[in-house]
């Protein structure tokens, strides 16, 4: 599916969000998230007072993870959908440090220099328009502030791109390098990407609408998630 109109793009993807948090997908993807939100958090050091984003939070499970990491600091979620955005206020009402916010990756509904990381699972690809959410994750990052986004279809991994075609949205299918590239022309400086894999065994006769077979799941685990990280300069460009 091709993205044509980014409105009628942001639309559909609010539409089709808030029909997998009805369902109850959103608390579902916490599970089958779990293994590489632990590799991402694992790796990644955190100061009690961060003030973290988490963007296309979904049902908002990695905002509560973040919110035990920096007790003193604060945790915002902000997705596109407003009944994932209901349902994480819903189950997090005593965190009194963690708020949910409806909006969309292209236009953050926050003030600039804020936060010191953004992060984002599993939502990048259904980004309209990816690079001009790069920009506003630029914005509203600090000076030396960090953003790691990470993702489960990209170009690299052949074993997840049958889900392109069983998807009701638009999707982006691009490389480590690709995405790199649009952090860096985004502004962002250190662009890499690296692999974060999933080591749950798949058992035998596992049977899933997004995989053919146990034996494709089992190499698409082994493949590994892609981990894109960048970071917003410490000083200005034009200093
Ligand atoms: C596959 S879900 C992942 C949710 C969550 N990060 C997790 O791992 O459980 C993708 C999420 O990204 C959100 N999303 C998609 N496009 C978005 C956009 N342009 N701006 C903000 N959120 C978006 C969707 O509403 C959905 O909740």
């Amino acid at each position: 599916m091709k993205h044509n109109d980014p409105i009628q793009a942001e639309e559909r993807l609010r539409e089709e969000f808030n029909r997998w948090a009805s369902a109850g997908r959103g608390e579902e993807m916490a599970e089958e998230h779990a293994a590489i939100a632990a590799g991402l958090l694992a790796q990644m050091e955190f100061a009690l007072d961060d003030k973290i984003l988490d963007l296309g939070c979904g049902a908002g499970w990695l905002c509560g993870l973040l919110t035990d990491k920096v007790p003193q600091g604060q945790v915002v979620g902000i997705d596109v959908a407003d009944e994932m955005v209901r349902r994480a206020r819903e189950r997090y009402a005593e965190r009194v440090s963690l708020m949910f916010i409806r909006g969309e990756a292209e236009d953050i509904p926050w003030d600039e220099n804020f936060f010191n990381k953004v992060i984002s699972i599993e939502s990048a690809y259904y980004w309209p328009e990816p690079g001009k959410a790069f920009q506003e994750i630029f914005r509203v990052l600090q000076p030396g502030g960090t953003v790691h986004i990470l993702i489960n279809l990209y170009k690299e991994n052949v074993h997840s791109h049958q889900w392109r075609e069983k998807l009701a949205v638009a999707t982006h299918l691009l490389s480590g390098d690709e995405w790199c590239g649009l952090l860096t022309g985004a502004g962002f400086e250190q662009a890499r990407h690296a692999r974060i894999i999933d080591p749950r065994p798949v058992p035998d006769g596992y049977q899933s609408k997004w995989f053919e077979s146990a034996e494709q799941m089992r190499r698409f685990r082994q493949e590994g998630a892609l981990l894109v990280t960048g970071r917003k300069p410490a000083v200005p460009s034009w200093r």
